[in-house]
């Protein structure tokens, strides 16, 4: 009893479609069947009641008994019947159906791998331009803005709007580390050059409106402007004077100053005072008086902490 094994259906999925496929057309002729027995009567008992029983009596159309529409009526519907069991359903029956489902999938199927591709193209272009946007921002990071300046042992940074030393090794520095670069600078300070400095792009800061702009010379009305206009060099440089000095400072990197071992009691402008809890000394080369330096002075690198 418990030893027999049940044994497995021979009918595969293929046959059990095909039989059920035959019941349901059975079902559908039965009902046709039904259908046509039924009008039979219904013809016969529409005829009897307008005939026999009085049933519309005297009730015509075209000259013609109402009976005589309403089982032309029903002929027309029955026929209907006929022509969805015999045509329709063989034509559009379940292969049909099979069919239009497999256009179909294949449709959405086709639809979605095209969104497929459109999304990992979109997704491509967004990490380009992030990767871009990065390295861009990296390049924006490398840029050094550095601040450039010779100050005395009290701060003085010059007298009547010139310099109050001259100190021709500070000068050539001044020009080896600015040449190529985009150098800023408070109006006064550029009017107090006879001629703009070769081999640098002069950025100059004034509020006066239409300042005259010589070539090679960027005018510019505030020091926002000055930074927006320099920043693709890798390292523009502030060079004074005093004003743009002190509102720059919050806003450079990196400070090149020379110290000239000299208290200038007469100066009319001033370097601000160095906060050493903000800034590093982080390089400083010492350079004696000479017959060509009226003063000794320090070369000083500080960066910001
Ligand atoms: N020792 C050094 O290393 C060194 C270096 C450079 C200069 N200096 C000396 O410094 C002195 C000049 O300095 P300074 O303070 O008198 O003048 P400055 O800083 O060179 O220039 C001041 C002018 O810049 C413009 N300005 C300032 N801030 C501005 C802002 N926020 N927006 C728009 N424009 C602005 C104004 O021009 P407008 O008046 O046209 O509006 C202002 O009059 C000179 O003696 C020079 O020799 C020394």
């Amino acid at each position: 009893m418990f030893g027999k094994k049940k044994e497995k259906s021979q009918i595969d999925q293929e046959q059990l479609e095909l039989i059920q496929n035959a019941q349901h057309r059975v079902r559908q002729k039965k009902r046709l069947y039904i259908h046509f027995v039924i009008f039979l009567i219904g013809s016969i008992f529409l005829i009897l009641a307008n005939t026999v029983l009085g049933i519309g009596e005297g009730v015509t159309f075209f000259d013609k008994d109402w009976f005589v529409f309403a089982i032309i009526l029903w002929l027309f519907l029955f026929c209907y019947h006929v022509f969805n069991v015999f045509i329709t359903h063989r034509f559009m029956g379940k292969d049909w159906e099979k069919q239009q489902l497999d256009i179909l999938v294949s449709k959405q199927q086709d639809r979605i791998a095209k969104l497929k591709k459109e999304f990992i193209n979109e997704e491509s272009i967004i990490a380009q331009s992030q990767a871009y946007n990065e390295v861009q921002e990296s390049q924006k990071k490398k840029s050094e803005l550095t601040l450039i300046v010779a100050v005395g042992e009290n701060n003085a940074i010059g007298k009547d709007n010139q310099l109050i030393w001259h100190l021709s090794d500070d000068l050539k520095r001044f020009k080896t580390l600015t040449s190529g670069h985009h150098i800023i600078m408070g109006r006064k300070t550029y009017e107090s050059f006879p001629n703009p400095l070769p081999n640098r792009t002069h950025v100059v800061i004034t509020r006066q409106e239409n300042y005259p702009s010589p070539a090679g010379v960027i005018i510019v009305n505030s020091l926002e402007a000055a930074f927006e206009v320099s920043k693709n060099d890798e390292q523009p440089f502030i060079i004074g004077g005093g004003e743009i000095y002190k509102q720059a400072l919050n806003f450079v990197n990196k400070i090149e100053l020379t110290r000239v071992h000299f208290k200038f009691p007469d100066a009319d402008t001033f370097f601000p005072e160095i906060d050493t809890s903000i800034w590093q000394e982080v390089d400083k080369t010492n350079h004696l008086k000479d017959e060509k330096h009226d003063y000794a002075f320090s070369f000083i690198t500080y960066i910001r902490k």
